[in-house]
């Protein structure tokens, strides 16, 4: 499709954004005639998955690519575990309920995130204890410096906390394809996340099933996140800070009130959460574009917001955090686009 496109349905933030050319991928074969065109050689281009982790500014230059294939297989891999792939333009939270309707478990705490299969690497997509990079066991991708499929196990997807070298030394060089990923048949509870814990403890489940732990997690995210179907948002605008144990050590006793969790290899994780409550920016806006009450993480688009108010907001606050506790929270989403 050629011509300026408007993404705003595209991008769970609802900005609006116009595409220069957008193509939509709906049969794994139409990369490779796109590629044989010369189409995906022209950088700059974009994969979009299920747009829940990107700013759009208001003009993407050269092709934005759409991922919209779709199709889970599974097959029985070795010790018990149960091999599922999934096309990359597959919904995440879709493919969550079909391992769960299998009886399959390894994907319970990952329920509700919104997004899609292929952009689940990205970022390494991770909740209430689990992430992406403990159930990932290979990923198919086409490089598009030489149009080869390559096929990456998780050692080698360089996963970090909301990391992967898909979006850090890496990025725009690959499109996944598709994921496999190992589930079990066995029940696998992670219930340590307090949050998790004390909703499974109100819903009465001493022996939690794979299904009840979903369940659990839907009602925290439910209550605590807003639905992007109706207030704009990427989820955790912020990612939590990882600073080295001293370091962390010195911020507690300035400020005894901050939670700090083990992160292992000597450091510790912060509650970007916690900081930005601090800082008092709950519920403040900046134009049309403001922070979540109930999870200041996330920024929301109150109608109508532009990619600048957003980015502002996030700015304003990031100041105010570095001035007060010397700490710089990182962006989460992708900021993708030109004003
Ligand atoms: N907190 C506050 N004030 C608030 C909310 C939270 O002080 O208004 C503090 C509390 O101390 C709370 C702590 O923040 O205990 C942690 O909050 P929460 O458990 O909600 O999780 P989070 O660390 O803020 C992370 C992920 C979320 C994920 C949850 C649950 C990141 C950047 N975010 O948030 O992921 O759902 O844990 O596992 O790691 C996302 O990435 O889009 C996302 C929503």
């Amino acid at each position: 499709m050629t011509g300026a496109v408007d993404l705003s349905v595209c991008n769970t933030l609802g900005l609006h954004a116009s595409a220069e050319h957008l193509v939509v991928i709906e049969k794994e074969s139409q990369l490779f005639d796109l590629l044989a065109a010369g189409d995906l050689t022209k950088r700059p281009f974009q994969v979009l998955g299920g747009g829940s982790n990107v700013v759009l500014r208001p003009h993407l230059p050269g092709t934005v690519v759409l991922m919209r294939t779709r199709g889970i297989r599974w097959e029985r891999g070795a010790r018990g575990f149960i091999n599922v792939t999934a096309a990359a333009g597959e919904p995440w939270h879709d493919l969550v309920r079909y391992t769960l309707g299998q009886g399959w478990s390894g994907l319970e705490n990952l329920a509700l995130i919104p997004g899609s299969v292929g952009a689940a690497p990205m970022q390494n997509i991770g909740a209430y204890g689990v992430e992406l990079a403990d159930r990932l066991v290979s990923l198919r991708a086409l490089d598009l410096d030489d149009g080869s499929i390559r096929v990456f196990d998780r050692d080698a997807c360089g996963f970090g906390y909301r990391d992967s070298r898909f979006r850090a030394h890496d990025a725009d060089r690959f499109i996944v394809i598709e994921i496999t990923l190992g589930l079990s048949e066995k029940p696998r509870p992670m219930v340590g996340y307090p949050d998790l814990r004390d909703e499974l403890q109100m819903m009465g489940c001493g022996e939690p099933s794979a299904v009840q732990i979903a369940e659990a997690v839907i009602r925290v995210r439910r209550r605590k996140l807003p639905d992007p179907r109706f207030q704009g948002n990427a989820g955790s605008f912020f990612k939590n800070p990882v600073l080295p144990t001293a370091q962390a050590e010195q911020l507690s006793q300035r400020h005894p009130h901050l939670s700090l969790r083990e992160s292992g290899h000597g450091m510790v994780k912060l509650s970007a959460a916690q900081l930005i409550d601090r800082c008092g920016w709950k519920g403040k806006q900046n134009g049309r574009a403001g922070v979540w009450q109930r999870q200041p993480l996330v920024l929301i688009n109150l109608g109508g917001a532009t990619a600048a108010e957003v980015l502002h907001l996030a700015d304003a606050i990031r100041h105010d955090v570095a001035s007060r506790y010397g700490v710089d929270l990182e962006i989460e989403p992708r900021i993708l686009g030109q004003d």
